[in-house]
């Protein structure tokens, strides 16, 4: 391998910390504070799995890692550094793949490269991050000739081109077809292990939260009660104590080694739950170690599932 694109590939994976932030956003009806009391330390190549209900400030977060948003408290760092605007340490890639439908498939993830990176180097770091995303063979087609799955694939690697410390994706796999969806975990856990970067994932979509990350965090929407009656909170605590996810406000973590980890917030804060998710990748999707965990993460999102622990 060239040596140029060995060092462009050393970028290390960014150990993100978020210190007590809030964000409030003054409309029309006066000040709107969306995220509120947030601390959470994302490991050094660790996946995090962002999850929450419509609204409660899932991009918003995102985008304040990102550096395209301050937070109004508090401060995020990345290795230290706190975030600047259009921070280098970062990229993002969202829902829709935001392609220049008049540049090739390699133009447009050439886009990402750089500053700076030109000639061959460039051409290079293309030809690596094409196939990395199989995508060799569509380098010379526009993004209207390939279908939405490549789209997103070449967005992926756009956002890859500058070798991020952080890579920040807001639910990207959502407006793909069920299959291409599942094929995309699987290639983004590629790139993972090929080029490990530190990984913030915005879904809504349980299974993939489980399937890809190594911790779940779930964000609670602080004007709920506009949008949706509060639920009874005996369930919750319920299936907390079945599953070993701590039900809000509680301090009890879980009681056997083997349960999921929790740590639980009593505080009024925008986290709801952190969990861990047992084992490691490439998971099984059907195994029955989820089954409590995704019926917990769904009973947090208001989903009834109708799964008891004596039936599931
Ligand atoms: N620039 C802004 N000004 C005012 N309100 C905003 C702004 N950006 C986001 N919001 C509000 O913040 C809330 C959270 O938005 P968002 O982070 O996009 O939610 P999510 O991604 O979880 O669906 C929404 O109520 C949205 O209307
Ligand atoms: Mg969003």
């Amino acid at each position: 391998m060239p040596e140029t694109i060995e060092t462009q590939q050393t970028a290390p994976a960014g150990r993100v910390r978020i210190e007590n932030v809030e964000r409030t956003f003054s409309t029309q009806e006066g000040p709107r504070t969306v995220l509120r009391d947030l601390d959470l330390d994302v490991n050094s190549g660790e996946i995090i799995a962002i999850v929450g209900p419509s609204g409660c400030g899932k991009s918003t977060l995102l985008r304040l890692v990102g550096g395209l948003d301050s937070p109004t408290e508090g401060a995020i760092t990345i290795d230290e550094d706190r975030i600047r605007a259009h921070d280098d340490h970062t990229a993002i890639a969202f829902q829709e793949p935001r392609l220049l439908p008049w540049r090739t498939i390699a133009q447009n993830v050439a886009l990402g490269l750089p500053r700076g990176t030109r000639g061959r180097q460039a051409k290079e770091r293309v030809a690596e991050l094409l196939e990395l995303v199989g995508l060799t063979h569509a380098a010379d087609q526009r993004p209207r000739e390939v279908s939405g799955g490549m789209a997103q694939r070449a967005s992926l690697a756009r956002a890859l081109a500058r070798s991020p410390r952080v890579l920040l994706l807001d639910e990207p796999f959502g407006a793909l077809d069920a299959l291409t969806r599942l094929k995309m975990h699987d290639l983004l856990l590629e790139i993972h292990r090929a080029q490990p970067t530190t990984i913030v994932l915005v879904t809504h979509d349980v299974e993939e939260a489980i399937y890809l990350a190594d911790r779940v965090l779930m964000l609670r929407n602080l004007h709920a009660t506009d949008a949706e009656p509060e639920r009874p909170r005996a369930k919750v605590v319920a299936l907390g104590s079945s599953s070993g996810i701590g039900a809000l406000g509680s301090a009890r973590t879980s009681e056997s080694p083997h349960e999921t980890a929790v740590k639980t917030r009593p505080t009024n804060g925008s986290i709801a739950r952190l969990v861990s998710v047992p084992g490691t990748r490439p998971r099984d999707r059907g195994a029955r170690a989820f089954t409590d965990l995704r019926t917990g993460l769904l009973d947090g999102l208001g989903v009834h599932k109708h799964i008891t622990k004596e039936n599931a």
